[in-house]
């Protein structure tokens, strides 16, 4: 079974996803994590951003593992590395490539062929798993949104402003609803829910419900 959670950022998504997967025994697939594990190897190659064809070709052969919560980047831990603002801010030189996100795509299929999985991210429900048995839109208010995501990144040890990543999600939000393919769209039969006021443990309850439904 294929569950797909899509939103926009700070949404509650990964933790909740994660959550989730975990509740149901499913695996769980961080595709925001893809895209920025392309942008920062991209970066620590010095590649020509506006040459797109080298980095499809980073997409391509990323060497890519997924450890638990860990994330590999040819062996080496970058799950503090790829969440940077630095990294947000390039994220869309990645994520508007053609060439990478249909590497980005065919990986995603490829990791989730075998197994039951919940996967998070923009296009989920849309372009790689138009058939998902079970698709869920999450989201939230601008500032709550904001608000979390200055928390997790606290979490990960990186001071940041609520000014600085209001504005910064702002950006993005615009960058990820205007991207023409794999672009920020909720799938005709998600779900809708917005997660204003209610806590992680309740999202991911409440998804459970609607997932045990479905099974
Ligand atoms: O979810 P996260 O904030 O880590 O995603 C980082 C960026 O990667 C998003 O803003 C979006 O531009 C891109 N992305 C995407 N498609 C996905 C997941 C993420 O374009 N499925």
């Amino acid at each position: 079974m294929i569950v797909t959670i899509d939103g926009p950022a700070g949404a509650g998504k990964s933790t909740v996803a994660r959550k989730l997967a975990a509740k149901l025994g499913f695996d769980f697939l961080d595709t925001g994590a893809m895209y920025r594990c392309v942008a920062l190897s991209g970066s620590r190659q010095n590649v020509d951003w506006e040459d797109e064809a080298a980095l499809g070709e980073i997409a391509r052969s990323l060497p890519l593992e997924f450890d638990g919560a860990r994330v590999l980047l040819g062996g080496e831990d970058v799950s503090a590395a790829i969440r940077t603002p630095e990294v947000t801010a390039i994220i869309h030189y990645a994520a508007d490539n053609l060439m990478v996100r249909e590497a980005m795509v065919d990986l995603q299929r490829k990791l989730a062929a075998e197994d039951n999985v919940v996967t998070e991210g923009r296009d989920q429900g849309t372009v790689a798993f138009p058939q998902a048995e079970c698709k869920f839109f999450l989201s939230a208010s601008a500032e709550e949104r904001a608000r979390r995501r200055v928390e997790q990144l606290r979490q990960n040890g990186k001071q940041a402003s609520l000014e600085e990543v209001l504005e910064q999600q702002t950006v993005r939000d615009e960058q990820d609803e205007a991207r023409e393919v794999g672009g920020l769209k909720a799938a005709e039969d998600a779900l809708y829910v917005i997660t204003d006021g209610m806590k992680p443990f309740e999202v991911v309850e409440h998804l459970e419900r609607l997932v045990r439904i479905r099974m």
